[in-house]
C-alpha cells in the first residue's frame, strides 16, 4: 500500500519469486513508472490506482498487506482505515507489516526530538509527529487485530548492517543497531 514506484516492492519477488505481488497508490503516474521498470526487470507486479483506505480487493485476497514509509504520510484517522481495510483482505493467517518511523516510546528523547524537526514547518511533513506520537500496536488492536498476534521490532538497515550481520541478525545471534542515522528500522504489524 501506498508502493509508489515500487522499490521497496520489488524485493519481496527477490525473496518469493512464486509471489503475486500487487502495488497500489494514488498517484498515476508513479504506477506508470513503476510499471515501466517491473517491466523492464521481467517482474510480474500488477499496479493499480487505489485509495488504500478503501481498496477493490475482495476479502481474505492476500498472505501479506505490507507499506513502507507511507504511514507517517497520512492522518491517524487515515491510519485507522487502511489498517482495517488491511485485516478485510487479508486471508486467516496473514500478516500485516509495516516498515517505518520509530514512535517516540521507541527512541531516547534526543532521537525523538532529531526526527520531529523534519514536521510541516521546516520539511512540510504534517502528519509525521501525529503519527509517531501513537501507540501503533493500540492502533492494530483497535481496528480487531488481537494482541497476541500484534508484532513490533528493530530490523538492521540490511546495505549498512551487511549479509553476513544480518544472517546472524535472523538467525538470533546478533541483535540489531539502536535506532539513529539510519541504522535500524522500526517494523509492526498484526497476524490475523
Ligand atoms: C513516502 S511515499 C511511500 C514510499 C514507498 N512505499 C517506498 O517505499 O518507496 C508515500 C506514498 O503514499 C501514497 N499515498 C498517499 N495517500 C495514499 C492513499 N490513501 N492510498 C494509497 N496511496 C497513498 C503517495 O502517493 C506516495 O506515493
Amino acid at each position: 500500500m501506498g508502493c509508489n514506484t515500487g522499490k521497496n516492492l520489488f524485493p519481496y519477488l527477490d525473496v518469493y519469486p512464486e509471489a503475486e505481488a500487487h502495488g497500489v497508490d494514488v498517484g498515476a503516474p508513479l504506477l506508470r513508472f513503476g510499471h515501466a521498470v517491473a517491466s523492464h526487470e521481467n517482474r510480474a507486479v500488477h499496479f493499480s490506482q487505489q485509495d488504500a483506505e478503501n481498496l477493490d480487493f475482495e476479502d481474505d485476497s492476500f498472505d501479506i498487506v505490507t507499506s513502507s514509509f507511507f504511514l507517517h504520510e497520512l492522518p491517524v484517522k487515515s491510519t485507522k482505515a487502511i489498517f482495517a481495510e488491511a485485516k478485510r483482505v487479508l486471508k486467516p493467517g496473514g500478516l500485516m507489516v509495516h516498515m517505518e518511523l520509530p514512535p517516540n516510546s521507541e527512541v531516547d528523547p534526543y532521537y525523538g526530538f532529531y526526527l520531529d524537526w523534519d514536521t510541516g514547518p521546516n520539511n512540510n511533513e504534517p502528519f509525521y509527529a501525529e503519527f509517531r506520537n501513537q501507540d501503533v500496536i493500540g492502533l492494530c488492536q483497535g481496528v480487531g487485530f488481537e494482541a497476541d498476534k500484534c508484532i513490533k521490532l528493530l530490523i538492521p538497515n540490511y546495505s549498512s548492517f551487511g549479509p553476513d550481520n544480518f544472517k546472524a541478525f535472523v538467525d538470533g545471534e546478533k541483535d540489531a543497531p539502536q535506532h539513529g542515522n539510519g541504522a535500524s528500522w522500526f517494523i509492526f504489524g498484526a497476524w490475523v
